[in-house]
């Protein structure tokens, strides 16, 4: 299925029209059923977006269905939640710590513990305990590195070969220290998948990706199965498409 490809001016246009989207796709999953399952990225782009959600400025935060949201995140760093370079803490510190949302429905990765393999174990079960023996998460935002990685799931990673486990504990070297990943089961089984990519640095990328030269790059393996697939793109990104 080709993937739906929107450019959007730049890094702030981005991130209005990604809460626009999952404004959308929070009102359409608790419309049909009780509750809404979104899985958040990390890094530095969605930033934007978490904090437009929760902006009480504006729309969104009042029309999202905050409580019966449910918040997972699709990788963490082995660290703890006050770390800098928690995950979960970007995305407490930008829009949880400011809505109204029950701490039931927060499930974070916990990036503190020792051994990173228990970490991911335990998120497996965490899933499955929340959305059943085959997780299928109502919408996934996902970024990309300018090295084709997505989530935690690197060039020449083992994690790509992943078939069973959710989540996955990968070494990476280049950074010198575990990261917990969803692995390309889950990711894939999602009923909807977001990129978020901004910035110049990620266009000769991009622009292979969605060339669909198939370089075997981590972020060219998210092909969900019978979920959407789209990309929002800032038009730095989008220069050599
Ligand atoms: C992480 C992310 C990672 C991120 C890309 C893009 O933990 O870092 O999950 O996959 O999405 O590295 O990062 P930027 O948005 O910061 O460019």
């Amino acid at each position: 299925m080709k993937p739906a490809v929107e450019i959007l001016t730049d890094a702030d246009e981005l991130a209005s029209r990604a809460a626009q989207l999952v404004l959308d796709h929070s009102l359409k999953s608790t419309s049909s059923k009780e509750t809404f399952s979104i899985g958040l990225s990390g890094g530095s782009t969605p930033k934007t977006l978490y904090q437009l959600l929760a902006d009480p400025d504006e729309d969104f935060r009042n029309r999202f269905p905050w409580g019966h949201t449910h918040f997972f995140w699709t990788d963490e760093r082995h660290v703890g939640p006050d770390s800098p370079d928690s995950n979960y803490r970007m995305a407490y510190d930008a829009m949880l710590a400011r809505v109204q949302v029950p701490q039931a429905n927060i499930h974070r990765v916990f990036g503190e513990l020792k051994n990173a393999e228990r970490a991911a174990t335990d998120y497996e079960k965490e899933l499955k305990k929340f959305l059943g023996q085959s997780p299928t998460l109502d919408l996934v935002l996902l970024g990309m590195g300018a090295d084709g990685h997505t989530a935690s799931i690197f060039p020449g990673s083992e994690v790509l070969n992943e078939r069973e486990q959710l989540v996955a504990a990968p070494w990476v070297d280049k950074l010198n220290s575990y990261r917990i990943t969803m692995t390309l089961p889950i990711l894939n089984n999602a009923n909807a998948v977001l990129f978020l990519v901004s910035g110049k640095e990620k266009a000769e990328m991009l622009s292979q990706v969605l060339r669909g030269t198939r370089n075997q790059y981590p972020v060219e393996a998210i092909q969900p199965t019978n979920g959407s697939l789209s990309w929002l793109v800032d038009s730095a990104a989008a220069s050599e498409l």
